[in-house]
């Protein structure tokens, strides 16, 4: 039986096409088989253009090593414009490649039907109860029962803080040992309300005050335990985890955010996360948690005076209606 020969040329093609189909199918399926995991992992078009580089640069090497192995690769190019496998392979070959060359410059130029990448609404409200529109968030506005009890815990010196933060300032009365738990916050709104204390006569504004920095305090203490993460320290939406989201977690120091919308709207957007949005808020899914699983209606409003403060910005107001 006559030995199949393929000439150098035939070879060098089908080589190419082998690599090829080894970096496009081969590694996916392997990964596949490596990591376990129920899909393929895909090659980057940079690393198929490195092998298909280094594949042609060998051939070359190889093909051009010496005078007859060009003869020999060039041999059935020749033949081909000579006419020598018949005229019409000539013709076909002669057709087929400008078809192909113009084929690819049309498919790269040619405008492409795609769907805008802006169209993520980032303030959906087809589901947003109009209930919640005018809340108001009673922690930065406390009522007169809480300033009169506020009052009377400043007088015992006996100020109830939220279990998260009790140890941390119990710790520091240990080392500080102060004559008041309210020398925990030295600033000036404080100092002016232990002062009143002290001297017997106490104003409602400056307690009013002093609470709100009480507030603030364990505001921050709340955000720092389960929104830095993704929020970050600076509120920029660029924690630790934020590289990790494709829809990154806001900044809410950028003007487009917190501040446009009303302080409702942040409470309900906290409250029910990225499970909670309308489909106008897709094509990507939000990793922001649903926070009425893990934090009290108090907690959360707590938080939200933290990130405005921390933002340095204020909520819109409500429209009247
Ligand atoms: C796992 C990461 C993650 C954590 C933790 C997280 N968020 Fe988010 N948050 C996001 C992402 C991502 C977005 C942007 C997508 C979206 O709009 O839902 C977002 C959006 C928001 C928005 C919407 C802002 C706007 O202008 O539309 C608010 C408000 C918010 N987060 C508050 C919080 C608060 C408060 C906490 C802590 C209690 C928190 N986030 C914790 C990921 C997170």
């Amino acid at each position: 039986m006559k030995k199949l020969r393929l000439g150098s040329f035939f070879t060098v093609v089908l080589i190419l096409l082998v690599v090829y189909a080894l970096v496009k199918w081969g590694i996916p399926a392997v990964s596949r088989e490596v990591t376990t995991l129920p899909f393929p992992l895909p090659v980057p078009g940079t690393l198929m253009f490195f092998y298909m580089v280094l594949t042609v640069v060998a051939l070359f090497l190889f093909v051009t090593f010496s005078e007859e192995g060009l003869d020999d690769f060039l041999r059935p190019v020749k033949k081909l414009l000579r006419g020598g496998y018949s005229k019409i392979a000539r013709a076909a070959v002669l057709l087929a490649v400008p078809v192909v060359v113009s084929w690819q410059v049309y498919e790269v130029v040619v405008p492409k039907v795609e769907v805008p990448s802006s169209l993520r609404i980032q303030h959906p409200s087809s589901n947003f109860p109009k209930s919640f529109e005018d809340k108001k968030n009673p922690i930065a506005n406390p009522g007169e029962a809480q300033v009169t009890a506020f009052i009377e815990q400043a007088e015992a010196n006996e100020i109830e803080f939220i279990p998260q933060v009790q140890e941390d300032v119990e710790n520091w009365m240990n080392e500080v040992e102060p004559d008041h738990v309210l020398e925990f916050f030295a600033v000036e709104p404080v100092k002016k309300f232990l002062a009143q204390l002290e001297s017997g006569s106490v104003d409602r504004e400056t307690a009013r005050a002093a609470l709100l920095e009480k507030n603030l305090f364990e505001g921050r203490a709340l955000y720092a335990m389960n929104c830095r993460a993704c929020h970050g320290d600076s509120v920029a939406g660029d924690g630790p985890m934020a590289d990790g989201f494709k829809l990154r977690p806001i900044n809410f120091t950028d003007n487009g955010t917190i501040e446009t919308i009303v302080e409702g709207y942040t409470f309900w957007r906290v409250t029910n996360g990225g499970p909670g949005l309308p489909t106008e808020a897709t094509p990507w899914d939000s990793a922001m948690p649903e926070w009425k699983l893990s934090l009290t209606e108090e907690e959360r409003w707590k938080i939200i005076l933290a990130e405005y403060d921390l933002a340095q910005k204020t909520p819109r107001i409500p429209e009247s209606h």
